[in-house]
């Protein structure tokens, strides 16, 4: 069934095709494409048609469904190794969310089901983890509020909003939530180059609901805290390691060390599929590195000296002493550590 668009923006399934919102071209375009096909979804994640780590496991789960489907109507001997080749190029689109895996293997045990309903029932697990993940991000929401007293400023970098989720947003749930209850007096948010996902989609999303939002340079986050104008930090996780440090989106770990300068909270927001117990600190989380053609340009256009080379690494880790707190679905972790984190999963 189809989800309503204002509830889950970016990722539709109408039981036959997955539907995505191309976020590359937003917001001065709207316009969306469909996929029958999981290599063509795992382009899609490749490409940023899709980003955030939450929408990335919602569409990954979808993309499963696809793969299976296709597998069984070509009806080879082979289909399941097949099919296993493709979860792995998918769960390869790319590499520092670990939602991508986390939504894969949690379809995974559903393939040794009835192969007559597999796909059915496949859909139906892909769309419990579409709603779940909207469930969350109102949760987390609500949490997250309650921790910004009315009055304050917060500034937020690139897009943890419905766009980058099954529908709501993290940390822009969170902003959604703390608008609702009148505790915002402004928002900010960081343009985040190269793709320009501050700039383009949370400014895109927020003013879609009405909540009045500045725009900064990227630069420009540490001169807005010496202001007095920012009392929280919030942000979202494209992992989350065992001990609490944070991957998000680069230029995260420079604002948190101006945060922690300036004596501002910081918090991250993300759903307990972010975390991931498997990797003891931030060093072993790896940091996708994409072209540097992405810095060269904007909109098109060669901006960068011809001849100058680039560096272009997409995430960086906040370390988990610079986190003033962790919301999740299940409960919010203040100045996180191995212990509290682990204590969140025997809840
Ligand atoms: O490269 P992107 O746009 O996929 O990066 C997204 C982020 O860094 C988000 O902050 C993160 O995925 C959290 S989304 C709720």
């Amino acid at each position: 069934m189809m989800m309503d668009r204002r509830e889950s923006p970016a990722i539709q399934w109408d039981g036959e095709e997955l539907i995505l919102l191309d976020q590359r071209i937003l917001p001065l375009q709207e316009e969306y494409i469909s996929y029958r096909d999981v290599d063509s979804v795992a382009a899609a994640i490749t490409d940023m048609v899709v980003r955030g780590a939450p929408a990335i496991g919602v569409t990954a789960a979808y993309g499963v469904v696809l793969a299976t489907k296709n597998r069984l109507a070509a009806s080879s001997d082979h289909w399941q190794e097949d099919l296993d080749g493709d979860l792995e190029r998918l769960a390869q689109a790319r590499p520092t969310a670990i939602n991508l895996h986390w939504a894969i293997e949690r379809m995974r045990p559903l393939l040794d089901g009835d192969r007559e309903s597999l796909v059915k029932s496949l859909a139906a697990e892909a769309e419990a983890i579409h709603q779940e993940d909207i469930a969350a991000c109102k949760k987390m929401g609500d949490l997250g509020a309650a921790y910004i007293n009315p009055g304050s400023g917060v500034l937020t970098h690139c897009n943890a909003g419905a766009l980058a989720t099954g529908g709501y947003g993290t940390a822009l749930g969170v902003i959604r939530s703390a608008w609702r209850e009148n505790r915002l007096q402004a928002v900010f948010a960081d343009e985040t180059r190269p793709w320009l996902q501050g700039a383009r989609l949370t400014a895109w999303e927020l003013l879609q609901d009405n909540i009045p939002v500045s725009l900064l340079a990227d630069g420009a986050s540490s001169w807005l805290m010496k202001q007095g104008q920012v009392d929280w930090v919030v942000v979202g996780s494209d992992r989350i390691a065992a001990n609490g440090d944070v991957a998000n989106k680069i230029g995260t770990y420079a604002v948190a060390i101006a945060a922690r300068y300036h004596g501002i909270k910081f918090m991250v927001v993300a759903p307990t599929s972010t975390i991931d117990q498997e990797v003891a600190s931030g060093d072993d989380i790896p940091i996708e590195v994409r072209e540097a053609e992405e810095l060269f340009s904007c909109s098109g256009g060669r901006m960068a000296a011809e001849k100058a080379a680039g560096w272009n690494p997409v995430f960086d880790i906040t370390p988990a002493e610079l986190v003033d707190v962790i919301v999740t679905e299940r409960g919010v972790v203040e100045n996180p550590t191995r212990e509290k984190i682990e204590a969140l999963f025997s809840v």
